[in-house]
């Protein structure tokens, strides 16, 4: 029977690591595993399965069923209800588990962060009446709908399938890769702050950069403390696996 590596995946990272597999262990199985948020997400390399798995006790199950070898949580650092439940499943079936997690960035001399410890501390350091762009999953947006004394503008992939539940103004997209158009669109949409998490990376920095150069503050959520930092990078994560 050949190897089966589940990747816990849903980052770029992740497609990254798997289309490394794919080459390099040409008889293992390389599954990917997307919680299916996305409507139409990136194509991966290897074999794709969408849908959460029903809990750790879930997880457990499809790992000893799929006779999973090895189980990486290639998942976002900000993905903490996931990546508990890797830590409890791959303990319950015995398989060994890695992480890839990008290193968190750090602030610059000229950047303005107000670090918060998590979205309801976030929520509440938007200063009043003012414009804050919401750099955050969808699923986060809602929390801000206690605050009518500010405007928020909110970028999301896809277009929401329940109304958002307050008055916010929609910037359809992924996040920028150049910090010039995020300076512009921050300009355009007169943004006086920013609130995101430090999910690390290139890919969502550009607006750090923008906020930099606006000298706009950045409310930025710290990271879940309980999850492990993991290999920073995919290089690092293959070696480890030998
Ligand atoms: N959080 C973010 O900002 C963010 C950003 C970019 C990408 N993502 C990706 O989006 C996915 C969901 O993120 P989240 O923050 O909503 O996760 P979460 O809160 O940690 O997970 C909630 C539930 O979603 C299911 N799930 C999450 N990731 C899954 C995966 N890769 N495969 C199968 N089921 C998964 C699990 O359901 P069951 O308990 O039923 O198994 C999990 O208990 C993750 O794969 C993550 O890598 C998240």
């Amino acid at each position: 029977m050949n190897e089966t590596i589940l990747i816990l995946g849903g980052t770029r990272e992740a497609a990254e690591l798997a289309a490394r597999l794919v080459m390099t262990r040409p008889d293992a199985r390389i599954v990917t595993s997307l919680a299916g948020r996305t409507k139409d997400p990136a194509p991966l390399s290897g074999k794709v399965r969408i849908g959460g798995f029903g809990g750790a006790e879930g997880l457990a199950n499809w790992i000893a069923e799929n006779q999973v070898s090895t189980l990486i949580d290639a998942t976002h650092p900000y993905a903490d209800a996931i990546s508990a439940n890797a830590a409890t499943a791959a303990a319950a079936a015995g398989v060994t588990l890695r992480r890839l997690a990008r290193p968190p960035w750090m602030a610059e001399a000229d950047d303005r962060w107000i670090e918060v410890s998590d979205l309801e501390a976030a929520v509440d350091a938007v200063p009043s009446g003012a414009t804050g762009f919401l750099a955050l999953g969808s699923q986060y947006v809602s929390a801000f709908s206690v605050r009518p004394d500010c405007r928020f503008v909110v970028r999301m992939v896809d277009v929401p399938e329940v109304p958002l539940t307050f008055d916010a103004e929609i910037v359809l997209g992924r996040p920028g890769l150049d910090a010039g158009a995020e300076r512009a669109l921050f300009e355009a949409c007169e943004i006086d702050c920013l609130v995101c998490r430090n999910s690390g990376g290139a890919a969502g920095y550009a607006k750090i950069e923008a906020a930099r150069a606006l000298g706009l503050p950045v409310i930025i959520i710290a990271r879940p403390a309980a999850l492990s930092p993991g290999h920073a990078t995919v290089e690092d994560l293959l070696a480890a696996l030998g």
